[in-house]
């Protein structure tokens, strides 16, 4: 082996090597640090939309069925606030989510997070939170 083949192998031997604690750090840290607590609050509920957006969760209302997930992208954490196309996308790097809130388009490869949640007062309130 020539030196100048030595240091290529150990170039990319490094690239490889940081590549793979990239591909870690992304899919084993940074994805499950983007589940946390939800504090209980209470949120108007518009039961003639479908998709309502507030500052940490987003409500969905269709087929009789209400529920609250995370704006918190589960890539990077980014707030996800639009709706395109009736599909939830990430305005950082344009993962996808379907209104149930499982991903249909990567980066993210894990769902939205799911939080429990009940219509209260008649229909004009959820209590979103545990
Ligand atoms: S933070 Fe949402 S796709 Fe990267």
């Amino acid at each position: 082996m020539t030196s100048n083949t030595r240091r290529t192998f150990f170039k990319i031997a490094v690239l490889a090597i940081a590549a793979f604690f990239v591909f870690i750090w992304n899919k084993l840290i940074l994805q499950h640090l983007n589940t946390i607590q939800h504090s209980k609050t209470v949120v108007p509920f518009n039961k003639n939309k479908v998709v309502s957006f507030y500052d940490n969760y987003i409500v969905v209302n269709q087929n009789e069925t209400t529920t609250v997930l995370s704006t918190r992208c589960s890539h990077l954490g980014c707030k996800i606030n639009e709706l395109e196309n009736g599909k939830l996308v990430c305005p950082c790097h344009g993962s996808e989510y379907d209104l149930s809130g499982k991903v249909i388009k990567g980066p993210a490869f894990k769902n939205l997070e799911v939080i429990p949640s009940k219509v209260i007062s008649n229909g004009e309130s959820i209590e979103i939170g545990n």
